[in-house]
């Protein structure tokens, strides 16, 4: 149960560019390799700030995916599926929901800064308000332990720990708690169950936290443990509750901000965007009438490169001898621009070579989209729904 499990999302809108892949899916395709991972469209995330665009969510959704799986996101590894499609995710955001004290959400720093830089858009919706709740129960459902995001969703991974540490002090209460995690204990063997009451010891009288590490370590090297035991003996080493949802940890992408071609942020709606799979000859043509340091007017003028969007691109594109090739030719007026933005064009079409070759096959057949989603639903739907019966038993709601 908590293992490593990898879970992160995106909201759908559309075509992705070369932002969404240096700050997040590249991350997600080396994290395949290694982990147990889920990747999932944030349809309804998408609703609480564009309730009313709905007509193409279905659409954009579909493109996200195959822009995915062109980028590598390989199905046989990680599982990708639709949020929507996960009705688990809306009955688990209701119940959180109701743990959820309001000033909470208010103090969240994404509320008031969305409020603000969407300011076209009315964003005094219950819905909105929610978002971090929602998004909570997309990790905590799958128990997942590592949700890679960029730094503007730190916050929100820092409101799920809360919700989940306040679900577990609420609920995670048991009659009988210490004579059933005693005979939890006993169930882990002689050896294991003596160096676990070590460990517990270690930690709860000294606050070491490397023993609490090592003791969790040692449960999840532990397989024939019953998922109630486990719960028990995970919130055996810090108090006397069960850990019904664990606390994930954000993974940040540390990878350099890739700018968009007039120099400010990349978003598809500011049309300052390279697509993947972009034609080459359209990628050739967007970097080439990209912004460039505006002090640099004619070509014998020396430039700065710090000022220049297209140098931001050669530290996600370049090496050190090419970036030491334009630092001099800039701020000596050696080398042009459109010669300083070459090594970038060919860089950028060479990363989407296996891009368009991967896309191929899903666009000559859509189902083949449609299935992998379809099996990926299924599968998280049954991770989902392993937990909300955990979740609905422990708040009482257990009529079986
Ligand atoms: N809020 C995230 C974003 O805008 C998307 C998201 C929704 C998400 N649910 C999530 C990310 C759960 C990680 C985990 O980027
Ligand atoms: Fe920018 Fe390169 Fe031109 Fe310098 S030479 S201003 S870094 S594009």
């Amino acid at each position: 149960m908590f293992a490593d499990r990898v879970l992160s999302g995106m909201r759908p809108t559309g075509r992705m560019h070369i932002g969404h892949y240096h700050g997040a899916l590249r991350n997600w395709i080396r994290l395949q390799e290694e982990h147990e991972c889920l990747f999932f469209a944030a349809d309804w995330h998408a609703l609480t700030t564009h309730f009313d665009e709905t007509e193409s969510i279905a659409d954009t959704t579909w493109e996200m995916f195959v822009d995915w799986l062109a980028a590598g996101l390989d199905p046989t590894r990680a599982t990708l599926f639709i949020q929507s499609r996960v009705p688990e995710h809306a009955e688990l955001t209701l119940l959180l929901g109701m743990i959820t004290p309001v000033g909470w959400l208010e103090r969240v720093p994404t509320y008031k800064d969305q409020q603000q830089s969407l300011a076209d858009r009315d964003l005094s919706n219950y819905g909105f308000l929610g978002y971090p709740v929602m998004q909570s129960a997309d990790i905590l459902i799958y128990r997942a332990n590592m949700v890679p995001v960029g730094e503007d969703q730190v916050s929100h991974i820092e409101l799920t720990r809360e919700l989940a540490r306040r679900f577990n002090h609420i609920y995670g209460q048991e009659t009988g708690f210490e004579d059933k995690a005693k005979a939890a204990v006993k169930k882990l063997g002689a050896k294991k169950a003596k160096r676990y009451n070590e460990m517990r010891a270690a930690f709860q009288e000294k606050g070491d936290e490397a023993a609490l590490a090592a003791a969790r370590e040692l449960l999840e090297d532990t397989q024939n443990l019953s998922l109630g035991d486990r719960e028990r003996l995970f919130g055996w080493l810090e108090g006397a509750r069960r850990v019904i949802l664990p606390e994930p940890q954000p993974l940040l992408t540390t990878s350099p901000r890739v700018p968009g071609l007039d120099g400010d942020k990349m978003s598809k709606s500011r049309g300052n965007a390279i697509f993947l799979r972009e034609d080459p000859a359209e990628v050739t043509r967007k970097v080439r009438t990209m912004q460039t340091d505006p002090a640099r007017v004619r070509r014998t003028d020396p430039g700065n490169p710090e000022r220049c969007p297209v140098w931001s691109l050669h530290q996600v594109y370049s090496d050190q001898a090419t970036r030491d090739w334009v630092w001099k030719g800039c701020t000596t007026a050696g080398i042009g621009c459109l010669e300083c933005k070459q090594p970038v064009i060919d860089a950028i079409i060479r990363e989407q070579a296996p891009m368009h070759e991967r896309a191929q096959k899903y666009l000559d057949d859509p189902q083949l989209v449609r299935n992998i989603v379809a099996d990926g639903c299924e599968k998280a739907r049954g991770m989902a729904e392993e937990t909300m019966g955990d979740v609905r038993e422990a708040m009482g709601l257990g009529y079986g």
